[in-house]
């Protein structure tokens, strides 16, 4: 695989105006997700749901690509088409989640380092015959007393750019996300400095294992206050800090940069992306790569009555892909 086409596929993973959806919820997260609406966790709600999502009429105006769980890459359609497939006929990139999650990191406790080099390359191999273009693997760094420590980001950053070296070896663009968590009462220059010495570290990390930035996007976190921080951000106050940690961190060769909505609400991460594209011209495209904030909404109506309801929960995932695909160029309007 040659880094042209490496770059063409992370270009179009950040196409003007669009940007990704993530449902790689692992079948323990959708659990979480599923008993928060009282949808019974079965394979056939699991394969339906993700069915409803990707067969959005028009999905592909906003959205360049989905991360799918190993199970959901395996999946169809009721009509019978894999769902990999079904993205490719339809215009949309199929991403898969590769990691095996986090793991309490030996000896520090309150850390946490993600798992799933062991066997990677074989995964990654299997998901591109099975359709799969770009690869995410997410590290958690936590903020509390004392913690992060050196280690934890130096552990998470050493696997980040492991996988992402074996994604380009097998044709796959990396999707790297390390995630600075929201909990705690930390506040926003705090996280400005634990984003600014990960995403430092992250990529030393990819340049000593000979990763292709051009064939890189960047999932991060916004520079935001922690949850229980007394003073919480206005919404440009975020998108300045989240910038200034971003231009300060992050070459400008890298091909794009997506957010993940880490618990926000979906004002709050849609206002926010469209703040710090209205703050442009940017190094790289910034977009959009959420979970909760693509599909909270149209769970809960679906959740209500899973065949009345299904159109109309479509139609509030393209609302939502359409007000991120939006704020991805700046041009978000919050009365439409
Ligand atoms: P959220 O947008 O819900 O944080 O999920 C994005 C994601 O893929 C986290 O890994």
């Amino acid at each position: 695989m040659s880094i042209e086409q490496l770059a063409e596929t992370a270009l179009a993973m950040v196409a003007p105006g669009k940007g990704i959806i993530a449902i790689d919820e692992s079948t323990g997260t959708i659990a979480k997700r599923f008993a928060g609406v009282g949808v019974e966790n079965t394979e056939e709600n699991r394969r339906a749901y993700r069915e409803l999502l990707l067969t959005t009429p028009n999905l592909s105006q906003h959205i360049s690509g989905a991360i799918l769980f190993d199970e959901t890459i395996r999946q169809k359609t009721k009509d019978g088409v894999p769902f990999a497939k079904y993205m490719a006929d339809n215009g949309m990139i199929p991403g898969i989640k590769v990691d095996k999650g986090t793991h309490a990191l030996a000896g520090f406790p309150g850390e946490v380092v993600t798992e799933g080099l062991d066997g990677l390359r074989a995964r990654l191999e299997e998901y591109y015959k099975l359709g799969a273009r770009f690869a995410k693997w997410r590290a958690v760094i936590n903020i509390g007393d004392d913690i992060p420590s050196g280690t934890c980001i130096e552990a998470n950053s050493h696997a980040l750019a492991r996988y992402a070296a074996l994604c380009q070896e097998q044709g796959l663009v990396p999707m790297v996300e390390p995630e600075v968590l929201m909990e705690g009462d930390h506040d926003i220059e705090t996280c400005f400095e634990v984003t600014e010495v990960t995403l430092r570290s992250l990529f030393d990390a990819l340049y000593q294992q000979n990763v292709a930035l051009e064939g890189t996007i960047l999932k991060a976190s916004m520079v935001v206050p922690g949850k229980d921080c007394d003073e919480q951000a206005s919404v440009d106050e975020v998108a300045e800090a989240t910038l200034m940690c971003l231009k300060s961190s992050v070459p400008a060769i890298l091909p794009g940069i997506v957010f993940l909505s880490g618990g926000q609400s979906d004002e709050d991460a849609t206002a926010h992306l469209d703040a710090m594209n209205r703050l442009g011209p940017n190094p790289w495209p910034l977009s959009f790569s959420y979970g909760r904030a693509m599909q909270s909404a149209a769970l809960k109506l679906w959740s209500q009555d899973l065949v009345k309801n299904y159109a109309g929960a479509q139609d509030t995932v393209f609302a939502r892909a359409r007000d991120n695909g939006m704020a991805a160029l700046g041009q978000w309007d919050r009365t439409a």
